[in-house]
């Protein structure tokens, strides 16, 4: 299973680079029909290019180290008078260079050959079968974020109206995203259904992809099946389960639907203490009050959590039969 996911996304990366090659080919002949110049440019400098590589085993140069260094300088006057020229037709002036989707590797999966961050990213969406989550976060990111379902009365007991409690999320999510290498300190969602929790998950998952940080997503019930199926199949490959203590951020939803057994406890135990133990952050979120996960859950596991993550309650009117009233 695992060399079939590899070899499908090695064959990716291939289509990426040759499109690469071919959209900068591109790019070059626009620039050639609009700015001839610079193909006369591109011509002398290939011309330097050649004299200096050969004028090594040429016998006529007097002085060798010289007659490099001047023609270096011509290549370097060529070159800039073709930045001057792309950026006075408005063009800016990395139009002609290659543009790989990801800077890093060049497309190749690999850094000193070990996987780059977007080729684990992209083994943990097969094995993690989170290759819809792309769609979802094209919906649901800080930008589509509607607080209008957000009611400024107040609410109950709150001290903040609903909508001012999750403006105040909202922006501490976006502040986690922007300094998200600087934070030490894991999310922690609750309240009842309806209320965005997953939303905003949603949202800082898509932020933290951009930035080309490697994201887990999974709704507990589905983290223990993946857990479980990993551990007592034949030829499982420990290196998938490894990611949910290695990945960037892990985002666990929906805490508390997973079928609770002494097992699960343990290794939900095991990720999050590891994770805290090595410092890496994550996302739990559940629709459970407080009370109802401190009462499930062995104390050792709500210790942990109430101790390393910050809170964030969600309240007001449930969103989805918002929605439905509108329709
Ligand atoms: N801020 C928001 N703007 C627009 N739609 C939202 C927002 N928050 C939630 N929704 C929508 O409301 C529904 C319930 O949100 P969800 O995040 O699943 O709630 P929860 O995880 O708290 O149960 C979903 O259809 C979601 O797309
Ligand atoms: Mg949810
Ligand atoms: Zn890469």
């Amino acid at each position: 299973m695992k060399n079939k996911y590899i070899s499908e996304i090695l064959n990716e990366y291939e289509k990426l680079r040759e499109n690469a090659k071919l959209e900068q080919s591109k790019r070059i002949e626009e620039i050639y029909e609009k700015i001839p110049r610079i193909k006369d440019i591109d011509k002398e400098i290939s011309q330097i290019g050649f004299r200096i590589a050969t004028s090594v085993v040429s016998k006529d140069i007097d002085n060798i180290e010289e007659y490099i260094n001047t023609q270096k300088e011509k290549i370097t006057d060529l070159k800039i008078e073709k930045t001057e020229l792309l950026s006075r037709y408005g063009y800016p002036i990395d139009y002609m260079e290659i543009k790989y989707k990801c800077k890093k590797c060049k497309d190749t999966g690999y850094i000193n050959n070990k996987y780059c961050s977007c080729f684990r990213q992209k083994l943990i969406n097969k094995y993690y079968q989170q290759s819809n989550l792309n769609e979802i976060l094209r919906t649901e990111n800080f930008d589509t974020f509607n607080f209008e379902y957000y009611s400024s009365r107040p609410y109950e007991n709150e001290e903040l109206s609903p909508r001012d409690n999750i403006e105040r999320i909202y922006a501490y999510a976006v502040n986690y995203t922007k300094n998200f290498d600087k934070i030490n300190e894991s999310l922690f969602f609750y309240g009842s259904s309806g209320l965005g929790k997953t939303f905003l998950s949603n949202c800082i998952a898509k932020e933290l992809l951009d930035k080309g940080k490697v994201v887990i997503y999974q709704t507990a019930a589905n983290l223990m099946d993946i857990i479980r199926r990993c551990r007592f199949e034949e030829n499982s490959n420990y290196n998938e389960l490894n990611e949910l203590l290695e990945c960037d951020f892990l985002i666990i939803d929906d805490l508390g639907t997973e079928p609770v057994t002494p097992y699960s406890y343990s290794e939900l135990f095991n990720i999050i203490n590891t994770r805290i133990l090595n410092k890496k952050k994550m996302l739990i979120s559940t629709n459970f009050q407080l009370n109802d996960i401190i009462q499930n859950y062995p104390e050792r596991i709500t210790s942990r959590i109430l101790g390393h993550f910050t809170l964030f309650k969600f309240y007001g009117e449930d969103i989805r039969i918002q929605k439905k009233f509108k329709k």
